[in-house]
């Protein structure tokens, strides 16, 4: 059966785990050859191995996102190793807990670097390629949190809407030349929750971000490699400078309480 990416080269950053890795093994399914870069050159490789083992085409690559020499190599490897760059997933971000006025300049500075300048050196370095081949794709994970504030995630939302207005004017920048740029906007999604909270702590914590959800439950990786895949193929061909919210209807409340009677 035919393959949504049928033929097409695609990079996937932070590709390595969660969202990216989820991505990287459906472009996969859908006929695309993959750059899998991720910061661990251990899970990069490993969802590399199983690309392969699925019959796949796959490359690895350990990167940190936020090194412009970093993306300019991983973009070289995708047209050295497959001839072309069709899309380009821009997904590595990160986020840390504080309140404004406790958040250091340290901690600032990184996550406005892993979420926000890693968008931009990825446009940066990937629509040389596609202007000069008059097609592409470029999505960018953004989040809810680029669209609302969240308590002591101040650089998070701050990284995540300037994803948002990037992906814009990307978007405009680019349109007549073949070249259209999205952005994803998840909701809560059940990504390392375990691995970085603990099991028990990670069940309650899922609970409590499940019941925030109007859908009653956090998203899954494959949920939002599911609309990552749509925006990368020619089914959105009508799409670009799009913000497309797979959130589980949490941004779809205003936060008021249910009206009595209304059941
Ligand atoms: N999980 C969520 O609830 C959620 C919601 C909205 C948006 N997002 C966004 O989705 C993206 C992926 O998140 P996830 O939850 O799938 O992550 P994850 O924690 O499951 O995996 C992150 C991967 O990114 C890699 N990574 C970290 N820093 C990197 C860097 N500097 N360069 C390259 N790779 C790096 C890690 O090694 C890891 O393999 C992020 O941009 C995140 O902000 C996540």
């Amino acid at each position: 059966m035919a393959g949504k990416l049928d033929g097409k080269v695609a990079i996937v950053t932070a590709g390595g785990a969660g969202i990216g890795a989820a991505t990287a093994r459906r472009f996969a399914a859908e006929g695309a050859a993959v750059v899998v870069a991720d910061l661990s050159g251990t899970r990069a490789e490993q969802v590399r191995g199983e690309i392969a083992a699925a019959g796949g085409r796959a490359a690895a690559i350990k990167i940190d996102a936020s090194d412009p020499a970093a993306i300019e190599a991983t973009v070289r490897m995708a047209i050295d190793s497959f001839g072309r760059l069709d899309v380009m997933f821009n997904n590595a971000g990160m986020a840390e807990v504080s309140l404004i006025h406790e958040t250091s300049l340290e901690s600032w500075s990184r996550v406005i670097a892993v979420t926000l300048t890693s968008t931009f050196l990825g446009l940066k370095y990937a629509i040389p390629i596609m202007r000069a081949q008059k097609s592409g794709v470029v999505i960018n994970t953004a989040s809810i949190s680029g669209t609302r504030g969240d308590y002591g995630m101040g650089s998070y939302n701050a990284a995540k809407a300037g994803v948002i207005n990037l992906t814009r004017t990307a978007a405009l920048e680019n349109a007549r030349f073949g070249i259209r740029v999205n952005c994803v906007c998840p909701g809560g999604i059940n990504t390392r929750v375990a691995q970085v909270l603990g099991k028990d702590r990670a069940d309650e914590f899922r609970r409590t971000m499940g019941a925030a959800h109007p859908i009653g439950r956090m998203g899954e990786p494959e949920e939002i490699a599911a609309t990552v895949t749509f925006l990368a193929s020619d089914e959105s061909s009508f799409i670009t400078g799009a913000s497309i919210v797979a959130d589980g209807g949490i941004t779809a409340w205003t936060g008021m309480p249910r009206m009595p009677g209304a059941k």
